[in-house]
């Protein structure tokens, strides 16, 4: 499978390797942190680069994939959904169908997989949703692993549900009460610890982000998604998709999705931020609509700050997207043109929560949603033989009480 996905990657000539030997992909991306850490993520990115390279580490990886998170997950023609939008066939990549709900679990399985080959004993993980510190508490049980999972207190609110699957699975969470107490705070308070415990932990980071190999790390693990989506597009039309469309946290759907695509000029492809209640400060969390190039967390890239470079806190109904900065290498291809980058508010992403779980009756994540509202707004503007595919990267199950709870407000206000 991965072997396979590589030879299709179809590079362009002459188009750069990236990220290059420093960990950069052109401005953005780097390595910016403590001497304690860096020699982490050399010993990390080391045997990082040797386990890719060896056949039985990636039959591992892929056996690991199928036989317990149940890979490939489907593309689903959603039939009803395109006859109600007119326009383009709209396809869904089935990640919401993986082991634990999220695409989030295959990164967790290959990271997993990769802490055991170095020695470590223990992991550790920051989560927004909830769904990343699943995957990692998931992973650790069935690994063996000993677990602690960073959360922002905000966000273990919202996402109670998947508070109490982490505790179920054996892992420690511990709540941050700091900043905005969302993403961010949590991958902070993550790095403290992993400072104080690199000898025997390994920090397995849940996006395409922070200091170099992580970006490309998560990169390679997911792309498995767009290997996968490229193969069953192919056997179902006979042709590559016209559109790709994913929602952007930190980054880790759109990127597995994207990358095995980018050097097909006729496959244009969306990036969908959180445009939360609207674009100002505090409000959203759409980097590249409000954001300029920072440094934050390890990484330089799109952040969201103040002139004074402070970085401005977020706001946005789903969890998982509700961050201040953004994936180093999506940030390289905006700049480039070969990526476009919109976003969606609050309320068209629960109304398009909503409008799949009538139309096809698959409930999506919140994250998810934001995907799904620009792809039927996409497919609308296209012609009937064209098709889009959309990543719905995870299942709305944790979201459903959150749903509730704003939707029933709404009923409040209007009387
Ligand atoms: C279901 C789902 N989709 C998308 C995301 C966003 O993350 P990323 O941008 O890394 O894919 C999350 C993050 O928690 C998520 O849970």
């Amino acid at each position: 499978m991965m072997e396979e996905g590589a030879k299709t990657l179809s590079k362009k000539k002459g188009s750069p390797v990236l990220p290059d030997m420093r960990g950069y992909f052109g401005e953005f991306g780097g390595r910016f942190v403590s001497e304690t850490l860096m020699s982490a993520l050399i010993e990390l990115e080391n045997s990082f680069r040797k386990a890719w390279r060896d056949a039985t580490f990636r039959k591992e990886f892929r056996e690991t994939l199928a036989e317990y998170s149940g890979r490939p997950t489907p593309l689903y023609f959603a039939e009803s959904l395109t006859r109600k939008t007119g326009g383009a066939e709209i396809w869904l990549k089935r990640e919401d169908l993986n082991h634990t709900g999220a695409h989030k679990i295959t990164n967790a399985v290959g990271q997993a997989l990769l802490a055991r080959r170095m020695g470590k004993g223990r992991l550790i993980a920051e989560t927004g949703a909830g769904q990343h510190g699943v995957a990692t508490a998931t992973v650790a049980a069935r690994l063996g692993f000993e677990s602690r999972i960073y959360m922002g207190s905000e966000d273990v609110r919202r996402q109670s549900l998947n508070v109490f699957r982490m505790k179920l699975l054996g892992s420690e969470v511990c709540p941050v009460d700091l900043g905005g107490k969302t993403l961010k705070d949590a991958i902070s308070e993550a790095l403290r610890d992993w400072s104080r415990t690199v000898r025997n932990t390994h920090y397995l980071l849940g996006t395409a982000f922070g200091p170099h190999p992580f970006p490309l790390i998560v990169r390679s693990f997911q792309s498995v998604i767009g290997q996968e989506v490229r193969r069953q597009i192919l056997s179902a039309k006979g042709k590559l998709p016209d559109a790709l469309v994913a929602c952007v946290g930190g980054g880790s759907n759109a990127i597995g999705l994207f990358h095995p695509f980018l050097g097909e000029d006729s496959v244009r492809m969306f990036g969908v931020e959180a445009g939360g209640r609207a674009i100002a400060p505090g409000e959203h969390a759409a980097r590249f609509a409000g954001g300029s190039v920072g440094v934050l967390q390890g990484t330089r890239t799109y952040v969201l700050q103040n002139p004074d470079g402070q970085i401005e806190n977020t706001h946005s109904v789903s969890a998982g997207l509700d961050y201040s900065a953004v994936g180093p290498e999506l940030a390289y291809y905006r700049d480039s043109g070969r990526i476009i980058f919109d976003w969606i508010g609050d309320t068209d992403a629960l109304d398009a929560f909503q409008e799949l779980s009538r139309q096809e009756g698959i409930i999506p994540a919140l994250e998810s949603s934001h995907a799904i509202a620009y792809g039927i707004r996409l497919a609308r503007s296209m012609s009937r033989d064209q098709t889009v595919v959309i990543n719905l990267s995870g299942r709305g199950d944790k979201d459903v009480m959150e749903v509730s709870r704003i939707l029933s407000m709404k009923e409040v206000d209007k009387i």
